[in-house]
């Protein structure tokens, strides 16, 4: 199996998880796009989902899948997504496509999380993928400074723009020892969005596929 089939079979995986006559939360990604047309063949058994960015609530609606406001649900049971590195305590590092906020917000608002992943994301120590950085344009250099201060090298991602209006750094080189402090550390520069450190509120569920099969991995 290829690494596409490998996030499809994970994908598919998660349709266990979404409950009948529920709304469910829907992440950003090629691993959630294999989700989301799973999810178009049981789109009639679910009240409809809420999307994490604008790619996604495209393809959910090119589907026929019913999309809901955040803003008009209360809750929902489950939140499915991908990751581009996730660890044994199912903290992730998100981000790489750059719809970190609006995932974490969604995610928020979800009794749980479900992550689905092929097994190359699954790592020992997250930061060997640049850690995604939301930031308001006119505060870049002042939080590039910041972060290079908290020992990482920031790029701007090019000729990018997120949903929200606003740029992505890219952080290279940090040394994640301890997740949930940094992912708070870098939320209280000036400036900050949001960054791609999902530890405070990591995964309840992994979904890994490899060569043999979907694992299930619960938080420990
Ligand atoms: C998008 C994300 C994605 O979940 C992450 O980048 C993984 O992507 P893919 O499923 O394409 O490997 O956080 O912002």
């Amino acid at each position: 199996m290829n690494q596409d089939e490998l996030k499809r079979a994970a994908a598919i995986a998660a349709l266990d998880y979404v409950i009948d006559g529920e709304i469910v939360g829907v992440g950003t990604g090629s691993t959630a796009n294999h989700f989301i047309d799973g999810l178009a063949s049981i789109k009639d058994r679910i009240c409809g989902a809420v999307a994490s960015s604008e790619a996604s609530a495209q393809r959910l609606a090119g589907h026929g899948v019913r999309l809901f406001d955040l803003n008009d649900v209360e809750r929902m049971p489950v939140y499915v997504d991908g990751a581009d590195e996730i660890n044994a305590g199912l903290a992730m590092i998100k981000g790489g496509g750059g719809a970190l906020t609006r995932e974490k917000i969604v995610a928020a608002v979800a009794d749980r999380f479900v992550c689905i992943c092929d097994a190359s994301k699954r790592v020992a120590r997250l930061g060997g993928f640049p850690l995604p950085v939301e930031v308001i344009p006119m505060a870049r250099a002042h939080v590039a400074r910041r972060l290079a201060a908290l020992g990482g090298e920031p790029r701007l991602r090019q000729n990018f723009v997120t949903d929200n209006g606003n740029l992505i750094l890219d952080v290279h080189g940090l040394e994640i020892t301890d997740p949930a402090g940094l992912e708070s550390a870098i939320d209280h520069i000036a400036g900050v969005v949001s960054n791609g450190l999902f530890a405070r509120h990591g995964a309840d569920v992994l979904l890994l596929a490899a060569a043999d099969g979907v694992e299930r991995l619960l938080r420990p």
